[in-house]
C-alpha cells in the first residue's frame, strides 16, 4: 500500500498501520470496551437510503456552508485531536496547512503538540480550539487566554471525557504520552525505523498548552485514559460551562452532546453550536451514534444553533446523509489522522481532496447543487 494507491478512508488506515508502531496505530484506531459504539458510528449510515432527484442541471456544485459565523468551502472539517506529532512529525502544522488549502476549519486540541500561537501565524482560515476543563484553574485560564489572544474563532468545550474511557488496546500496548519505550514495547518501535528516526530527530515532543502547569503528558508518561481521570475536573457542571462560554465571549460549542435535554441546555447557556459526538466511540461504549441521534437533536435545537455531526464518517455519502438530516457540517478525527500518519500534509490533502470529490459527485447524483438543497426528502430510514 502506497499513498498513490489510497482511494478511500480504509486505504489510509491500512497505510497508517504500515507506517506506525503498533501502540501508536492502536491509540488512533482503538475505542472503548468492545468497540460496539465505534463500529455503530459508521454502520448507522447504512440504515438510511438516499433517494436522488434527477434532471436538475447540476454542472456547478457549491459545497460551501457557514458554521459559527464563518463561511467554509467544504461542509466538513478536521476535528481537534491530541498528540498529532506522535502520528507524524509535522503534526498540527500539516493538518492546519492542508485545511487552509481547502478553506475548511481545523480544530486544535488542548493536548496539541503545536501551540495556538504558531498555528495562528501559520494559517488564517477558521480555527476551533478544543478545551479540556482541568482541575488546575490557572491552567484553564491560561489556555483560554492564549486561544483568545491567538484569535481562534470557536471554543469547543469537550464534555464527554469526565473520566477516561476503557481503551483496552492502549492498556495492552502500553501507549502513553509521551511514548514510553519499554522492554515489551521496544520491538514495535524499532520495526518502524522511519517513524522512530523522525520522532527522535524532528523536534522535541511537547504539549505547549499544558507543560508549564502539569508534567503529566510531557515529562511524565501517562495514558490518555489516566490523564482524563486524574487531571480533568470531574465536578465540571453546567455552571462552569456557562461561565466558560461567557468568559470566552465568542462562538462557543459543547463537544460530545448526545441527549436532546443537554442540547437544549446548551442553547440556554449561550452556545452557538453543538457537536453531536461520542468521542469516536473512545469513551462510553454503547453510547448512541451521532448519526442515529442527529434527527432528534436537529428537531430540538437545529433552528437555534449550528449542529455538527462528528463520528464514524468515512465517505461522501455519509456526509450527504448527515447534512440531509440537518447537520450544518460534519467533522471527524480518524477522517484525516490515518492520512496524516501515512504521509503528513500531502496525505491529509489527498484525504480532503478525496472526500471533496466524493461529495461533489454524490451531490450531482442526488440532483443537488448546494448544501441547502439537501433535505429529509432525499433520505429514507430502512
Ligand atoms: C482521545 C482524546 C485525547 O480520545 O481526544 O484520545
Amino acid at each position: 500500500m502506497r499513498l498513490d494507491n489510497c482511494l478511500n478512508f480504509k486505504d489510509f488506515r491500512k497505510l497508517a498501520n504500515k507506517k506506525l508502531p503498533s501502540p501508536v496505530f492502536h491509540y488512533i484506531d482503538g475505542a472503548a470496551d468492545d468497540e460496539v459504539t465505534y463500529r455503530r458510528n459508521t454502520s448507522a449510515f447504512d440504515d438510511v437510503d438516499l433517494i436522488p432527484n434527477v434532471l436538475r442541471g447540476v454542472k456547478d456544485v457549491d459545497l460551501s456552508t457557514t458554521i459559527f459565523g464563518k463561511k467554509i468551502d467544504l461542509p466538513f472539517y478536521c476535528s481537534p485531536t491530541a498528540l498529532q506529532r506522535i502520528f507524524h512529525y509535522e503534526g498540527e502544522r500539516a493538518v492546519a496547512k492542508a485545511a487552509q488549502k481547502f478553506n475548511t476549519m481545523f480544530g486544535v486540541s488542548s493536548l496539541a503538540t503545536v501551540s495556538v500561537e504558531e498555528i495562528s501565524n501559520l494559517v488564517d482560515t477558521p480555527k476551533m480550539f478544543q478545551f479540556y476543563y482541568h482541575k488546575d484553574k490557572g491552567l484553564n485560564n491560561s489556555i483560554l487566554q492564549r486561544a483568545k489572544d491567538a484569535n481562534f474563532d470557536v471554543m469547543a468545550l469537550t464534555v464527554d471525557t469526565i473520566t477516561g474511557g476503557n481503551r483496552e488496546r492502549d492498556i495492552r500496548t502500553g501507549f502513553t504520552s509521551p511514548p514510553k519505550f519499554t522492554l515489551s514495547s521496544i520491538f514495535s518501535y524499532v520495526t518502524k525505523p522511519t517513524w522512530a528516526i523522525n520522532y527522535l530527530t524532528k523536534g522535541k515532543f511537547e504539549l505547549p498548552h499544558l507543560q508549564e502547569y502539569v508534567k503529566e503528558g510531557t515529562n511524565t508518561a501517562i495514558s490518555i485514559g489516566n490523564y482524563f481521570s486524574t487531571m480533568l475536573d470531574q465536578d465540571m457542571n453546567w455552571k462552569d460551562a456557562e461561565k466558560l462560554c461567557s468568559d470566552w465571549g465568542g462562538h462557543f460549542a459543547l463537544k460530545g452532546i448526545l441527549s436532546v435535554e443537554d442540547a437544549k441546555r446548551a442553547v440556554d447557556i449561550g452556545c452557538t453550536g453543538i457537536v453531536v459526538s461520542n468521542h469516536g466511540g473512545r469513551q462510553l461504549d454503547g453510547a448512541r451514534s451521532p448519526f442515529d441521534q442527529l434527527a432528534d437533536i436537529v428537531e430540538a435545537v437545529g433552528d437555534k444553533v449550528d449542529v455538527i455531526c462528528e463520528g464514524g464518517i468515512q465517505r461522501g455519502t455519509h456526509m450527504l446523509k448527515a447534512l440531509s438530516l440537518g447537520a450544518k457540517a460534519c467533522a471527524g478525527g480518524r477522517l484525516y489522522l490515518y492520512a496524516l500518519a501515512a504521509a503528513g500534509q500531502v496525505g491529509v490533502e489527498k484525504a480532503l481532496s478525496i472526500y471533496k470529490t466524493e461529495l461533489e459527485r454524490d451531490m450531482k447524483l442526488m440532483g443537488c447543487k448546494k448544501i441547502s438543497d439537501l433535505s429529509t426528502n432525499n433520505i429514507k430510514f430502512k
